[in-house]
């Protein structure tokens, strides 16, 4: 997490970094930093607690009193706190002792604690609780008067992950830059170079972007850049394809970008299914050749965290009954708590919109150590996850601003189910109607998201009057249903920080009951016909405890209370017209109790730690 951006050149600093950091905001938003050489060579900063905008502030107040913050060359960074809370000490740049290097830093130094004691022991005074602190100390105390062979000799004392942007006081005008783990790109523009942890800060100012590997650095000058590798031997690079569909975002007439996002879902899923469904044919490019060899498949695990895990509790369940291959869905960060019996014959399938999760990018170099097929569902062209795997299938969600995915998850869904699809007619296990019958509704599906989007809002908007005001609810649901509650009590906690839980509807008599008071809230997910008859059941079971229920179901012949009918599709696609409804619940529940709905406290949108 954490954005960083730096840049030297020709223009001014201030206004690139700023607005670069911008871009960034939503990778972490306690605190923001800059700093820059002045003209004079030496090094200013500037930091504040809070959004970006106290950071402006600080810059404008500066300005007015003829203190401008001027230089061409610097850093700036956004903060998600992980090693001291959000203060002014606490945010990013940080500086050594003797004001030799000013660094910002995203990831987390592992030994932190370790280095610091020694350092403190020689003397050194540390100025805030950071595990950042540390590197720009170390930097300082392993200075040999050369910033490249000094980082060099460095890196390998640092345990963890880091993308680092460093500034040496003796070299006005130089960046210098490293990574491990932590995404880092650089970049040339007309004026200068940049670097930053992220495309969306570099693409206003340019397309010739680079990767930087596991490992490497780089010294940026107004006038180029020079990469490294870990011997300090230089290396060439080719830019990368950077994302082709990234533009800045704007909200137009929404007030928030959760909103708009939620509308653009159907003509994103469109957008997906397209290469991948043409004339109701399944083709997956370049995905075809992690389903080479079809039979030879003997399990499935599909990786994601959070909305993107549910996605692939959705994949599980499909993937088994149409390919009928033992599946699984695993947290990313639990898959490398212990040893799976994973193989060549292991078909891992790693989810994820940003591409840069650090639990998920772990797991999918585990997964690949283990020499299982890997095959990743990624938003973002050039990201770590994308270009580790064996291959990808992109999702068309384009730039996803809000931290609370809405449309990214959407077409996770709809790659899921073109993938399985693809895979169990490959291996014959589906074949002629039902097969049909699916690509059927797959392609009836983005106008069906359309409809129900359209028919939804009203009855969402009164069921967020009754259940805005409440502390606890629950969402229950059985098999898909139960997928697609997981995801909709997470849309509520995050963004409207009500204490959301879901749970398999056939569980609640097994201990959950026992939470359910006179009016707490209970939506009861009934849309995988097999099942909703049992799942009616529980709802039932929750009304005579007084639960007050809210009923999303596909099922005219059901009458349930605060009941939302959805169009019928076909029974395996279902999660994508349930999940609509309780994405509006969400948003109007966090509308009423006035919460920060794109970004929400303590969140961030892309998780580089792990
Ligand atoms: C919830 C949400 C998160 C992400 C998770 C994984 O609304 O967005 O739970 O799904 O952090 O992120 P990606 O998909 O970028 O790997």
């Amino acid at each position: 997490m954490c954005g960083i951006i730096g840049y030297t050149g020709l223009e001014e600093a201030t206004p690139i970094l700023l607005d670069g950091l911008e871009q960034l905001e939503y990778r972490g938003y306690d605190s923001a930093g800059l700093a820059l050489f002045t003209p004079g060579g030496s090094l200013q900063r500037l930091r504040a607690k809070g959004r970006l905008s106290a950071l402006r502030d600080r810059v404008r107040e500066q300005a007015e009193s003829g203190a401008d913050l001027r230089g061409t060359a610097g850093l700036g960074h956004t903060r998600w706190a992980t090693h001291g809370e959000p203060s002014e000490r606490n945010a990013h740049p940080h500086r050594s002792a003797n004001g030799l290097y000013s660094i910002v830093h995203n990831g987390i130094i592992e030994n932190f604690e370790a280095l610091r004691a020694e350092m403190e022991a020689e003397g050194v005074a540390f100025t805030s609780e950071t595990d950042t602190e540390v590197v720009a100390q170390l930097l300082e105390k392993l200075d040999t008067g050369d910033a490249r062979e000094t980082l060099r000799r460095t890196l390998p004392h640092l345990e963890g992950s880091f993308a680092l942007g460093i500034l040496y006081h003796s070299e006005p005008g130089v960046l210098y830059c490293a990574r491990r783990q932590s995404p880092l790109l650089v970049a040339r523009s007309q004026s200068g170079t940049l670097l930053a942890s992220d495309a969306a800060a570099l693409l206003p100012h340019t397309r010739s972007i680079f990767r930087l590997e596991d490992g490497e650095m780089a010294r940026l000058t107004a006038e180029g850049i020079t990469f490294f590798d870990g011997k300090g031997n230089e290396t060439a690079k080719s830019p990368i394809e950077a994302a082709r569909h990234v533009t800045a975002a704007e909200k137009g007439a929404y007030a928030h970008f959760m909103r708009k996002e939620i509308d653009e879902q159907p003509e994103a899923v469109r957008r997906t299914l397209e290469p991948l469904l043409r004339s109701r044919q399944l083709q997956l490019g370049e995905g075809e050749r992690a389903l080479h060899d079809p039979g030879d498949i003997h399990r499935m695990i599909f990786l994601g965290c959070g909305s993107a895990w549910h996605v692939g509790c959705v994949g599980r369940i499909i993937a088994e009954e149409l390919c009928g291959i033992p599946a699984s869905a695993e947290l990313a960060s639990e898959f490398r708590a212990q040893k799976s019996a994973i193989n060549s014959h292991t078909l891992c399938v790693i989810v994820s919109q940003s591409g840069e999760t650090a639990d998920s990018l772990m797991a999918l170099r585990l997964a690949a150590e283990c020499g299982a097929r890997t095959l990743s569902i990624v938003n973002v062209e050039g990201s770590s996850i994308a270009e580790e795997s064996d291959c990808v299938l992109f999702t068309k969600a384009g730039l996803e601003v809000a931290v609370a995915t809405t449309k990214a998850y959407s077409t996770q869904l709809a790659v899921i189910y073109a993938l399985c699809a693809r895979l169990a007619q490959l291996r014959g296990t589906w074949s002629g109607d039902s097969l049909a019958a699916f690509l059927h509704g797959l392609t009836a599906l983005p106008d069906q998201i359309e409809e129900t989007l359209r028919t939804c809002e009203a009855p969402a908007i009164a069921w967020a009057q009754e259940l805005a005001a409440n502390e606890h609810a629950y969402f229950i649901g059985r098999s898909l249903d139960h997928a697609a509650a997981l995801e909709g009590s997470l849309k509520l906690k995050e963004i409207s920080y009500i204490h959301a839980e879901a749970y398999a509807a056939g569980e609640l008599k097994h201990g959950t009951i026992s939470l359910l008071e006179s009016g707490t809230p209970v939506v009861g997910v009934c849309c995988r016909q097999s099942v909703t008859a049992k799942t009616k059941n529980n709802l039932e079971e929750c009304a005579a405890r007084g639960a007050k229920l809210f009923c999303l179901t596909n099922d005219t012949a059901l009458r349930l209370p605060r009941q939302i009918l959805l169009p019928r599709c076909h029974t395996l696609l279902a999660t994508s017209l349930s999940v609509l409804p309780m994405q509006l619940l969400a948003y109007k529940c966090a509308e009423l109790r006035k919460c920060d709905i794109d970004k929400p406290r303590s969140l961030a949108k892309s998780v580089t730690v792990e």
